[in-house]
């Protein structure tokens, strides 16, 4: 493949307006407090969705953002790609009542589900159609209502995870900006180890299902983290080779938003230096597919991504799956 066969147009994002601080959980009952989530995780606060806020309505906020900005209109988008852990309803796909809600009528639609990873799938799955010619101009979301689907009383999980969106309009590069380089991996073997073990169709709700809580997610921490670091160290590599570039070459990493700790070993691993890492963990969470367009539109909002700024993308999600991108812009 030639690259850069697409760029990115025009990036956009949304969070809901509620914010919960970390002092709010005790109010729950839960056994926490701000310094424990603050030392393990780097996490301050995050966005609670309100009632009528669903993935449509975030995922089309952030997408009409984007559309804005790369100057088109939702007639124009061949394909939507929309990444999400926590879909709207099970049957259909979010991202065709995403393209009901936007009028995006020339569009296919369909949803990616790799969890923290799915928006640098989606944003790979979108590359290769505009390779292969089925799309000139494709719109790539990753959209996350996880309050939605975390257990309230689990403690180790429910501090972690926030809502919001992000979105990206992919146009046909000139040649001068855009896509560098790609690589995406999974392994089903560790799937277990963070999940959502029943709701599905080989565990169906039931009365049992709702009595023991298994349709939440449910996560070994500690086991993720070894391989969340691990993982996200390669795709760093890969990309970086993919791309013919090293660490010193890249203006501004933008690693998934998980946990503090895991930024700064992934930074490390690839010798890039903290001052070039994008941060904002401590304000959202971890927004799942969300989180690295709700970051990528921030740093641009705020000057840190300029025209010519090549960034280094980098996710680790359930699966696990883990991907990575270098982008010119
Ligand atoms: N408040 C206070 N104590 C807590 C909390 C909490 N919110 N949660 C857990 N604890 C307790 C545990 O019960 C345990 O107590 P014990 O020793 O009496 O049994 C103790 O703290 C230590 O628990 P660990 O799980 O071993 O703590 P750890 O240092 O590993 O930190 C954490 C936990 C923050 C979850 C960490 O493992 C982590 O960040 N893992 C990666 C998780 C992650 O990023 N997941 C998502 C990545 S992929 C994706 O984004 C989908």
């Amino acid at each position: 493949m030639n690259r850069p066969i697409a760029h990115l147009a025009g990036v956009g994002s949304f969070a809901p307006s509620r914010v919960m601080r970390n002092e709010e959980f005790a109010a729950l009952g839960l056994d926490t407090n701000d310094e424990w989530i603050v030392q393990r995780t780097g996490i301050r606060e995050r966005h609670v969705a309100g009632p009528g806020e669903t993935n449509k309505t975030m995922s089309a906020a952030a997408a009409r953002v984007a559309m804005s900005r790369a100057g088109i209109t939702p007639g124009d988008i061949d394909v939507i790609v929309l990444g999400t852990a926590s879909p709207d309803r099970l049957l259909p796909s979010t991202a065709v009542d995403l393209q009901a809600e936007l009028g995006a009528s020339r569009a296919a639609a369909f949803d990616v589900m790799a969890a923290c990873s799915s928006w640098l799938y989606g944003l790979i799955v979108a590359e290769g159609l505009m390779a292969a010619g089925g799309a000139q101009t494709a719109l790539v979301v990753g959209t996350e209502k996880l309050t939605s689907i975390v257990d309230w009383q689990d403690r180790s999980t429910c501090v972690l995870f926030g809502d919001g969106a992000g979105a990206a309009v992919l146009k046909r590069s000139d040649g001068s900006k855009g896509i560098l380089s790609t690589f995406m991996r999974s392994d089903g073997t560790l799937a277990e180890l963070l999940y959502r073990p029943s709701g599905g169709a080989a565990h169906p709700f039931n009365q049992q299902v709702l009595d023991d809580r298994s349709f939440y997610v449910k996560m070994e921490g500690r086991e993720v983290f070894k391989h969340a670091v691990r993982s996200m160290s390669e795709a760093t590599d890969r990309a970086l080779d993919g791309a013919r570039l090293t660490g010193a070459d890249i203006d501004l990493m933008i690693p998934h938003q998980a946990n503090i700790r895991i930024i700064e070993a992934t930074a490390k691993h690839a010798n890039v230096s903290m001052d070039k890492v994008y941060v904002n963990v401590d304000r959202y969470g971890n927004t799942s597919s969300a989180s690295i367009g709700l970051a990528l539109d921030e740093a641009m909002a705020s000057g840190r991504v300029k025209p010519g700024s090549t960034v280094l993308l980098v996710a680790f999600g359930a699966g696990f799956t883990w991907a990575s991108l270098i982008v010119r812009f």
